[in-house]
């Protein structure tokens, strides 16, 4: 046939036409598949219809080089370099037949990062635009193909498996699964980014990207919110370590009103926050003076009150290109914040104070702000929030603060407790006092707070600037500089984390 024939002409020449013309090679692809009728069948019918672009030219309308399979002239010509780092990119479901604009960063990021590196596309785009069920049926037979391409490059050109590096998203995160668990030997890391949930979620780790899979298999989950039972990205942990920015959930700068822009588009805010998960690890290539931590936690809500900030015993990684590969710890759920566009690294702050109520004020339901004063920046104020609770009286109260810019060294805090302090409401506050005597106005009582950086680890204890004043009563405020006796002042119990 003459599409065949066309087919080999380009094998030989280690070429195709990449970005510009791929809805053609579908064309020519599809033309092939209807007459055979074949659509469905796994690994003999992928082979030539997945492609290897290996980047050559952070230029990326520059076409590319194709690796093929027993070509050592493909090789050659494209410059492979055996003993440098391998790092295939593999994208996943498509409905548009085309590269996103993502794939575009991330190669020009690793390129940037890795100069020497062979970066290599991992292009299934004719398999992976059909129905999504279709498309998962096909990525089990793309990841045998990459798997073969793996063992002839080890078979004939001693290319070292611990060198290479697997960077799948959506679907493309179990097509790196499958190339790790058919490839002969052990790949050094697989990178699973958001990996599709539908079809995958609760089925047995041979079938989905699991810690088998390569030496290292770090996961970004970035949009695991469930809607109409389905979650777009995988809910569970399925890596050594499976990190969950903002809960995994809902990505600051993806919500409706933030991307209202498109005209409300639900496809959009489903997109920037399944795809903020490439984002964050183009993040981590770009802007590795300020990377993001991630710390293990047992679930979202202990990390939202600011439980889990500790580094011990590796309970804390870095995000992105630069996570590491910890003692053998599977399945570690790993939570962060981040800001919501790059650079996406923020700092965060645990916090403690006991709230003492000793004036009766049972009935006080305070709404604490806190307002960080650090060497070089401020915070603004921000809502103390125990995450869904009320303030506890006559206890520890413990809660994160996010900072989003680097404020140095705190220097002083500032608890203040929201509302009652406009014209109206100390009026208001007035009418009452005169009711009700002084009782009206609750009194609770803050002594110190206990600071504890995620980032530096570094704990302080802060201590009311003016000793006889930790009273606090709506409107009011409590200003808390470091303790003279520094952190291991009062409570000489250890505060477990
Ligand atoms: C996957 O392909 C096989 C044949 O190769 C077929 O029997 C099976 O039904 C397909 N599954 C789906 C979900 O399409
Ligand atoms: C191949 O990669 C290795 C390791 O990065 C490097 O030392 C060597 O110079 C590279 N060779 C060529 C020809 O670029
Ligand atoms: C990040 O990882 C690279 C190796 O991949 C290493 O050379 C570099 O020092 C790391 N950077 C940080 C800040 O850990
Ligand atoms: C807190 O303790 C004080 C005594 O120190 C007591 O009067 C008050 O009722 C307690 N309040 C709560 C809410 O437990
Ligand atoms: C209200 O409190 C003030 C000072 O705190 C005190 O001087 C005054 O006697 C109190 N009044 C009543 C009715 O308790």
């Amino acid at each position: 046939m003459n599409h065949k024939s066309v087919l080999i002409r380009i094998f030989l020449l280690c070429a195709y036409p990449l970005f510009s013309s791929a809805t053609e090679e579908n064309a020519v692809l599809k033309g092939e598949d209807s007459g055979q009728n074949d659509f469905s069948t796994d690994s003999p019918s992928v082979a030539g219809i997945i492609k290897y672009n290996m980047r050559k030219s952070l230029d990326l309308e520059q076409e590319g080089c194709y690796l093929k399979t027993g070509k050592n002239d493909c090789l050659e010509k494209c410059g492979f370099n055996a003993t440098a780092k391998t790092i295939f990119i593999i994208h996943g479901w498509t409905m548009s037949g085309m590269f996103e604009h993502w794939m575009h960063k991330l190669v020009s990021a690793l390129m940037q990062r890795e100069s020497e590196a062979n970066v290599v596309i991992v292009d299934w785009i004719s398999r992976a635009q059909q129905l999504y069920p279709d498309a998962v049926n096909h990525t089990y037979g793309v990841g045998l193909d990459i798997a073969a391409l793996l063992n002839w490059l080890q078979d004939e050109h001693q290319l070292p498996l611990e060198n290479v590096h697997l960077i799948g998203y959506s679907l493309g995160a179990h097509v790196a699964g499958y190339a790790g668990m058919h490839v002969r030997g052990t790949i050094g890391r697989i990178t699973g980014l958001d990996p599709a949930g539908p079809m995958f979620e609760g089925v047995e780790k041979e079938k989905r990207l699991s810690p088998d899979d390569a030496d290292f298999v770090d996961v970004l989950h970035t949009y695991t919110r469930e809607a109409l039972g389905v979650s777009i990205g995988i809910q569970q942990p399925i890596g050594d370590i499976d990190i969950y920015p903002n809960g995994g959930d809902v990505q600051p700068g993806c919500g409706l009103g933030d991307v209202l822009a498109v005209a409300g588009n639900f496809m959009e805010v489903m997109k920037c926050e399944h795809e903020r998960a490439v984002h964050l690890f183009v993040d981590s290539l770009m802007n590795k003076e300020h990377l993001s931590y991630a710390f293990q936690c047992t679930g979202p809500d202990r990390f939202k009150k600011g439980i889990c900030l500790s580094c011990r015993k590796n309970r804390c990684n870095k995000i992105g290109y630069n996570a590491t590969k910890m003692r053998k710890r599977r399945n570690s759920k790993m939570y962060l914040k981040t800001r919501a566009d790059t650079p996406f690294a923020g700092y965060h702050y645990q916090m403690k104070m006991h709230v003492f109520n000793k004036k009766q004020s049972d009935d006080a339901d305070p709404i604490f702000n806190v307002k960080l004063y650090g060497e070089h920046k401020d915070t603004a104020d921000m809502f103390v929030d125990v995450h869904g609770n009320s303030i506890g009286l006559n206890m520890t109260n413990t809660f994160l603060v996010f900072a989003e810019e680097e404020i140095g060294e705190v220097l002083r805090i500032r608890l203040s407790w929201e509302g009652e302090s406009d014209s109206w409401s100390s009026m208001w506050i007035n009418i009452k006092k005169k009711f009700w005597g002084n009782h009206s106005k609750p009194v609770l009582e803050v002594r110190r707070m206990r600071v504890k950086a995620g980032e530096s680890q570094k704990k302080y204890a802060f201590c009311a600037e003016d000793s006889s004043k930790t009273e606090i009563s709506p409107g009011e405020y409590i200003n808390f500089v470091k303790c003279p006796d520094g952190w291991d002042a009062k409570p000489k119990k250890r505060v477990p984390m």
